[in-house]
């Protein structure tokens, strides 16, 4: 079996478990730390140290991180819904350091798209596959036969003068206390925009509210076809953990 150990760090929880690489799946259940109020990097640190703590992992297990802002090099970018302090902080070092051992570090949408190819609702999709997640803000991964376009960042599209996730996140939803019927109507004028600029072959729609798809993905007018998320809350973990492991090799007899 191969193994990687993945986490996922969100604006209310801290979330870390080991993977089988294989499958996609947890190796047991989760361990999950709220976020600190003030979440500044070394906070966050401390918490992801705590997570990986509770587990019995070997030292040479790879170990990746997913963090809600755009990673190039290890390098935040800037960070919309966590300390403003991640801003130029180099996630990799930080993450090495508090942890004791190499660690890679990479935008949560992307890793939760990742797995959604690798393992999920995107297996063997070839073509423009477009991941969102829909949280406190919106996440994307853009993945072109197969290949991740990192940090496309296309929940801050300004769309009629606001900044997209500020209107058609769940966080929206919660709240404006919109119905799914009206979050839907955000939805579609969301999701119809990006069908302009991408012209993609499926939309995969992820997050927490993706177990609820039933409720409002019918309602969403769009002519591309769109599925929810199949590893729905695992999906950072999984893809922290796989991005951060070496490809896997194929054994032939
Ligand atoms: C951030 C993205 C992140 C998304 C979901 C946005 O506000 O800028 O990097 O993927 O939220 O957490």
């Amino acid at each position: 079996m191969s193994i990687a150990f993945g986490i996922d760090i969100g604006g209310s929880g801290i979330k870390g478990a080991p993977v089988d690489l294989t499958t996609g799946e947890l190796i047991g259940s989760r361990k999950r730390i709220p976020t600190p109020e003030k979440s500044t990097p070394d906070a966050v640190a401390e918490i992801c140290a705590e997570v990986l703590a509770s587990f019995d992992v070997d030292g040479d297990t790879p170990v990746g991180v997913s963090l809600p802002g755009p990673v190039r090099h290890g390098e935040v970018l800037f960070m919309a819904n966590l300390h403003k302090d991640w801003k130029g902080t180099n996630s990799d070092d930080l993450m090495t350091r508090a942890l004791g051992r190499p660690v890679r570090t990479v935008n949560d949408a992307d890793a939760a798209g990742y797995a959604e190819v690798a393992y999920g609702a995107a297996k063997d999709k070839m073509g423009t596959v477009i991941v969102t997640t829909l949280g406190t803000g919106i996440g994307s991964a853009v993945i072109v036969d197969g290949v991740l376009v990192p940090n496309t960042e296309l929940g801050h599209l300004e769309i009629d003068g606001h900044n997209a996730e500020s209107r058609a996140a769940s966080s929206a939803r919660d709240r404006e206390d919109l119905s799914f019927k009206q979050w839907a109507k955000r939805l579609t004028t969301y999701y119809a925009h990006l069908e302009m600029l991408f012209s993609p072959d499926l939309f995969v729609v992820g997050g927490g509210v993706s177990k609820e798809h039933a409720e409002f993905l019918h309602l969403v007018k769009v002519k591309t076809p769109m599925v929810p998320a199949a590893l729905r809350n695992t999906a950072g973990i999984v893809g922290a953990a796989r991005l951060a492991a070496p490809p896997l090799t194929v054994v032939t007899p």
